[in-house]
């Protein structure tokens, strides 16, 4: 259950990550923010290359630095872009790695956009219980 300070505290969290987002070839600057299991929230920026390919998602950034410090239960997650957009499908694989049917806060800039759940951006997904 995430109560109703935690979700402002994670939506501010990724709209604030954002600015040291390092996106010189998009201009897509993208902050996200987990709450984890035990309270805390790690954060994650988009950083490019210019290799281009070697590009990692604000999303998948989060999730490295958490699951890096012994974190790994995502109970929520807030992604800010400009215009509220939905994490890319790589991400939402790692996401569910380490979380179940959790809510998703896509938002802009000034925290509006929209709630969504991990399962319902990846329905049916391939997990570790697939794995003998
Ligand atoms: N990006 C993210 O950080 N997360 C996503 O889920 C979608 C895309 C970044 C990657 C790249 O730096 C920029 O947005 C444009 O694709």
């Amino acid at each position: 259950m995430v109560t109703d300070k935690q979700r402002e505290a994670l939506i501010q969290a990724a709209i604030t990550a954002r600015q040291s987002a390092y996106a010189p070839y998009s201009n897509y600057n993208v902050g996200a923010a987990i709450l984890m299991a035990d309270g805390r929230i790690f954060t994650g920026v988009n950083v490019e290359n210019a290799s281009y390919g070697l590009t990692i998602c604000a999303e998948r950034t989060a999730v490295f630095k958490a699951v890096s410090e012994g974190c790994r239960d995502i109970q929520a997650v807030a992604v800010a872009t400009e215009n509220a957009g939905s994490p890319c499908g790589a991400c939402r694989q790692v996401l569910a790695e380490f979380a179940r049917d959790v809510p998703v806060w896509l938002v802009d800039a000034t925290g509006h956009g929209r709630e969504t759940t991990l399962y319902t951006l990846l329905p049916d997904h391939f997990g570790p219980e697939h794995l003998p």
